[in-house]
């Protein structure tokens, strides 16, 4: 008797071993694969906010085609190098971290609750055929209503208009705050103005755009049910193409082109 209890907990602790050496095994191996894929989708949807994904074409020779380039935000220059930093692989977020990388946003005008702003941030610009600038994409993050909301979007060469939206990352709940990733949601954004009169209006309202708004262009539907999601999405855009934002950047390429 003693001796088949004995046997009973050394086979269930010799498959308990086998068991958590095979996923920490798994874990390990597959964690290089999880990074890459990860890595991936963001590239999607750096390419997909500015309509230029090609879903029969690898993501790496189409995110190849972009330009990526510094830029400060204290100057709104755009940087083509940034310390000893390789731009492939300059993380902007993991900057904020560090305060002599960053700045501390005021809570006043902290509209997007991002806390620290980097001080210098990464962004992307696509050309076309004869190598003028077409669009920029730009990297937006801001609080929802459960976590920050990671994003990227792309405007037109007028440096005013929406080319659009995509967020790769954010905790918000599906069927209300996720439908952020509705593509029927994000069509509403192409063609959208940011800026009127140097003042950022866009925004997203609560409900439907009246079809007889004025301003409508200034204007997108509200996601049903998930004001505060919404709201935190007009946040970051004010935030973001405000003066501590993109709004220098858009004004020295305007000034450029
Ligand atoms: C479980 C649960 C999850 C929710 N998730 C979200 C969300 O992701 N985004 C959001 O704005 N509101 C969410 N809400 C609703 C908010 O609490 C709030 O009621 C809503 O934003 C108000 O929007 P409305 O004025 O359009 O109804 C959630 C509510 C519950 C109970």
């Amino acid at each position: 008797m003693k001796e088949s209890v004995l046997r009973t907990l050394l086979v269930a602790f010799t498959i308990c071993l086998v068991c958590s050496l095979v996923v920490s095994y798994t874990a390990v191996g597959l964690r290089d694969l999880q990074n890459e894929n990860k890595l991936n989708d963001e590239r999607k949807k750096i390419l997909q906010s500015a309509n230029m994904f090609d879903s029969s074409l690898s993501i790496e020779s189409q995110f190849e085609q972009l330009e990526m380039k510094y830029v400060d935000f204290s100057s709104g220059k755009v940087l083509d190098t940034y310390k000893d930093f390789a731009i492939e692989t300059y993380n902007q977020i993991s900057t904020t971290r560090n305060p002599l990388l960053s700045t501390k946003i005021p809570a006043s005008e902290d509209i997007a609750i991002i806390k620290n702003r980097e001080n210098v941030g990464k962004f992307y610009i696509s050309r076309d055929k004869n190598g003028e600038l077409d669009k920029i994409i730009l990297p937006i993050r801001g609080y929802g209503l459960w976590g920050t909301l990671f994003g990227y979007i792309s405007i037109e060469n007028d440096f005013n208009t929406v080319a659009g939206l995509e967020f790769y990352s954010h905790k918000e709940t599906p069927g209300l705050g996720a439908e952020v990733d509705n593509p029927k949601w994000k069509a509403l954004w192409p063609g959208k103005k940011i800026y009127k009169d140097d003042v950022v209006r866009l925004s997203v309202l609560k409900g439907q755009v009246p079809s007889d708004a004025n301003d409508i262009m200034y204007k997108v539907d509200g996601l049903s049910g998930a004001t505060l999601t919404s709201r935190g999405v007009t946040n970051m855009i004010t935030y973001w193409f405000g003066d501590s934002g993109y709004s220098k950047l858009l004004s020295e390429l305007n000034y450029e082109s």
